[in-house]
């Protein structure tokens, strides 16, 4: 299918509550898909029919950050720290990110979604694996309307030391090195830093999620289990933060 830059025209949708101010839409919101274990273990069914219900949520979701005119939207798949479960529990996420993909893709790009990704390409991620993820990228690479990045064996730790190591390997005086160098060697350095964080479940803490980049964000922790998100949950995190007051260290106006 050809790209399509523009994607349809936005689309106003009813569930947007009255009280969410259109003029102030964060550019950039980031969400921690989590609690999909549980979500499943409350309905006595194994872990993974979770993950597969948080398929559901996350295209919601990008339809949410659509309707809003959100430019960004990052979402937590897998983080470096995952490696960690049940093999079995690994081998279905790895296998769900790929079919995700396959099934999706064409959808987004419909939708103008530029999909991108974000983490390390290790050797533990399998080959075919690696190379859906290449094909959603190029498919939609010339999309504009949102970005969607979907955050893959990321950590937030791992990227920071890929950054160093890449500052390392250029070369660099030490004297040299600064926030504005270091953001040069992230994963993404035009992505600009997320507004808003939104971490499901309940869970209280960022889980080696975006370190760098979240360091003035809005953080928002609905008590939903992410197989439950939907749009509207997006739409609400959006007017929570719009009732935050952003001072970034220095004193309100
Ligand atoms: C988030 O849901 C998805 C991933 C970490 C891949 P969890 O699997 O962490 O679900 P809980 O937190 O155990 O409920
Ligand atoms: C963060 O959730 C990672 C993803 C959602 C992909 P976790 O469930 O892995 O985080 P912890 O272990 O509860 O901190
Ligand atoms: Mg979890």
């Amino acid at each position: 299918m050809a790209p399509n830059p523009q994607g349809p025209s936005p689309f106003d949708d009813p569930l947007i509550p009255a009280e969410l101010d259109r003029s102030n839409i964060p550019t950039h919101v980031a969400c921690v898909m989590d609690g999909n274990g549980r979500w499943a273990n409350a309905r006595g069914l194994p872990r993974t029919e979770g993950h597969g219900a948080g398929e559901e949520a996350l295209v919601d979701a990008v339809d949410g950050a659509l309707a809003l005119g959100i430019e960004w939207i990052t979402m937590y798949a897998f983080s470096t720290e995952n490696w960690r479960r049940p093999v079995d529990e690994v081998r279905y996420l790895m296998g769900f990110n790929e079919s995700l993909l396959m099934r999706r893709r064409d959808e987004l790009n419909d939708k103008g979604v530029r999909i991108r990704f974000a983490g390390r390409r290790d050797w533990r991620v399998p080959r075919r694996v690696l190379r859906r993820m290449d094909e959603a990228a190029e498919l939609t690479k010339a999309n504009r309307r949102c970005t969607l990045t979907m955050a893959f064996n990321y950590g937030g730790r791992a990227e920071i030391i890929d950054a160093v190591k890449a500052m390392v390997a250029s070369g660099i005086k030490a004297d040299k090195i600064t926030e504005k160098e270091l953001r040069k060697h992230l994963y993404w350095p035009d992505m600009p830093d997320p507004d808003l964080v939104v971490r499901t479940s309940g869970e209280h803490r960022v889980s080696n999620y975006l370190l760098w980049e979240i360091a003035y964000s809005e953080l928002v922790f609905p008590e939903v289990l992410w197989p439950d998100f939907r749009r509207s949950d997006l739409y609400e995190a959006v007017v929570e933060f719009q009732r935050r007051e952003r001072r970034y260290g220095g004193l309100e106006e």
